[in-house]
């Protein structure tokens, strides 16, 4: 059995590369790397011991999710998205100790890896539970959910593959809907106001339970990728 602490940072401050290590991709973003270093050129053969489906989650947390997704699902490759190190070492130990090859650990920021790493038209679905809603307005450039990240998520996704996002802030589900709408190239499985109140299920995240617990409103948006991008 392998604990959190058993993951090591594998950079200095001054020495940070591109790395796929141990099931966890570093991906630093491109100003921070070392002078000459190259980006990763996405191979799904190098990332995943079979070519499958291939699932990502956003903002993994302590991967809770993603974790019991990846052993209920092992038909498919799934990635988890996380910029906090402390957050990949327990979503490692967790992979590790449940033996679970189907699973890719990606170290960094989820619009930089999408727009920097990820290849057109690939993925067979993306989902993200409870990403931080930065709620002040001065704040703002701090959000994820915006067009920019949108616009990514439809360019990697292929044809009719979904994207769930799950929050329980409502002005960050009322801007989603609102972005998506206007975005044109997804459409919406759940009609106006365009999210539901997601059943309890096996698999919830962390965040989900806490707030769950907590009694507050869920909301669950699930768009349609409806027309891939064409690499
Ligand atoms: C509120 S927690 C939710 C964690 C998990 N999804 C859950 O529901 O339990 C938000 C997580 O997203 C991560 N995060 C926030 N912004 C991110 C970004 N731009 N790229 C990657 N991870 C991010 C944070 O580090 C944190 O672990």
């Amino acid at each position: 059995m392998v604990s959190p602490k058993d993951l090591y940072y594998p950079f200095s401050e001054t020495s940070k590369k591109v790395l796929l290590k141990d099931g966890v991709l570093y991906l630093p973003d491109k100003e921070l790397l070392e002078e000459g270093s190259f980006y990763f050129a996405w191979d799904e053969n190098e990332l995943f011991p079979q070519r499958l489906p291939i699932h990502i989650e956003y903002c993994s947390g302590n991967g809770d999710w993603v974790i019991e997704k990846a052993k209920a699902d092992p038909s498919t490759n799934w990635i988890a998205v996380e910029r906090q190190f402390a957050r990949v070492r327990k979503i490692w130990s967790k992979k590790v100790n449940g033996q679970l090859s189907n699973l890719l650990i990606i170290y960094g920021e989820a619009f930089q890896v999408t727009r920097d790493c990820f290849p057109a038209a690939a993925f067979a679905a993306a989902s993200i539970h409870f990403p931080d809603p930065w709620p002040k307005r001065r704040h703002a450039k701090h959000r994820l959910l915006a067009a920019p990240f949108f616009e990514q998520v439809h360019r990697v996704l292929k044809k009719d593959a979904p994207f769930t996002l799950v929050t329980d802030h409502f002005e960050s589900a009322t801007r989603s809907v609102e972005a998506l709408n206007q975005h044109g190239g997804f459409y919406s499985q759940h009609p106006s106001p365009h999210w539901v109140e997601p059943p309890l299920e096996a698999g919830t995240s962390w965040f989900e339970r806490l707030w769950r617990s907590q009694g507050c409103k869920i909301y669950s948006l699930c768009y349609i990728n409806s027309d891939a991008t064409v690499s």
